[in-house]
C-alpha cells in the first residue's frame, strides 16, 4: 500500500479521479465479489489487492487496528469521521461501531466524486443504513451538526483530512463545548505527512494554551511546519476556517502516539480527561 505522499505526487484531481473509477471496475469486476457482498471484510480485502498496485491515501490495516481496538474500548453510540476518500476507513470503522452496539457514523467528505464512489463501497459492504457520508467542508459541517442537535458530544473523532484544518476543526468543537470527559479524538497521519500545530496543541498543558488564546482568535490556518503540498491539497488557495475561535484552552487532555511496529506513520490518541476551571 503506497503512502500520503506517493499519492500526493499525483495530486491532481484527474489522476485521483481515474484512479477511484479503476477501483471501481476493478470491484465490480473481481471474481469473488458476489462472495464478497455484505461483508465489510472481504470488501475491505479486495481494497487491500487493488492497493498493492496503486497508490490510495488509506488508513490501512495496522494503524486501522489501533482505531477498531478503541472502538471495542469505547463503544460509542455514534462516531464522527473527518476525511472520506473512498470509503475504506468508513467501511472499517463503521463496521466496528455496528458490532460495538453503536447507532450511526458519519463520514464528511469534501469530494462529491469521491463521496459518491465512498457510497457504492459502503452499499457493497451492507453498511448503507449505519454509514452516513456526508459532502461537504468538515468545519461547516460540524457547525451544523451542533446546531441542528445531531452531534453535540463528541464520543470518537477519526481525523483524517485537510491538515491544517484538523486543529481548527479541534476548536470549533471545542468551542461548541463538544468536547467533553471521555470525548477521543484520533489523528492521523500525524508523523508522515506530520501536524505539528495539531501535536502542539493537544500535548499542551491548560496553561500553555490559556497563554497563548491571550494574543485572540488566530487568523486563517497554522501551517507552521506542515509540507507546502499538504497545505495546497484540497482547499482551495487563501481558504479560511469557518470559525476562528481560541477554543477552549481550559479542557485538560492525555495524549500519546500510537506507531504500529515498523510504519512510519501513527496515530495520535487524545482523550480528553477534563475541564481545568480558571
Ligand atoms: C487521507 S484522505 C481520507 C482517507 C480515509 N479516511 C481512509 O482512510 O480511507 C483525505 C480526504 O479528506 C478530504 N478532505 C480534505 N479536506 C476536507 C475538508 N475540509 N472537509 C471534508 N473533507 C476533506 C479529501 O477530499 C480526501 O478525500
Amino acid at each position: 500500500m503506497m503512502s500520503l505522499q506517493e499519492d500526493s505526487a499525483n495530486h491532481d484531481g484527474q489522476t485521483l479521479n481515474d484512479r477511484v473509477e479503476k477501483l471501481l471496475s476493478f470491484i465490480y469486476n473481481h471474481e469473488g465479489l458476489d462472495e464478497a457482498r455484505g461483508n465489510p471484510h472481504k470488501i475491505l480485502a479486495i481494497v487491500d489487492e487493488f492497493a498493492i498496485q496503486n497508490a490510495m491515501m488509506i488508513v490501512g490495516g495496522p494503524k486501522g487496528e489501533i482505531v477498531t481496538e478503541l472502538i471495542k474500548e469505547k463503544q460509542p453510540k455514534i462516531m464522527v469521521e473527518l476525511g472520506c476518500y473512498f470509503g475504506y476507513s468508513a467501511i472499517l470503522f463503521g463496521d466496528a461501531v455496528r458490532q460495538n452496539g453503536g447507532e450511526r457514523y458519519y463520514s464528511l467528505e469534501l469530494n462529491p466524486d469521491w463521496a459518491a464512489a465512498a457510497r457504492q463501497l459502503i452499499e457493497l459492504a451492507g453498511l448503507q443504513d449505519f454509514v452516513e457520508v456526508i459532502v461537504g467542508r468538515s468545519d461547516v459541517i460540524l457547525d451544523e451538526f451542533y446546531r441542528s442537535g445531531k452531534v453535540t458530544n463528541i464520543e470518537i473523532l477519526f481525523i483524517d483530512h485537510y491538515k491544517p484544518a484538523y486543529l481548527t476543526d479541534l476548536k470549533l468543537c471545542e468551542h461548541h463545548g463538544m468536547i467533553v470527559p471521555g470525548s477521543l479524538l484520533l489523528a492521523d497521519n500525524v508523523i508522515y505527512p506530520g501536524n505539528p500545530p495539531y501535536l502542539e496543541y493537544v500535548r499542551s498543558t491548560v496553561e500553555q494554551k490559556r497563554e497563548v488564546a491571550k494574543s485572540g482568535p488566530p487568523k486563517g490556518y497554522n501551517t507552521t511546519g506542515l509540507l507546502e503540498r499538504t497545505v495546497k491539497s484540497w482547499m482551495p488557495a487563501g481558504d479560511a476556517p469557518f470559525l476562528e475561535t481560541v477554543g477552549n484552552p481550559n479542557i485538560v487532555y492525555h495524549s500519546v502516539l500510537r506507531q504500529p511496529e515498523g510504519e512510519r506513520d501513527a496515530i495520535e490518541v487524545t482523550r480528553c480527561v477534563g475541564v481545568q476551571e480558571a
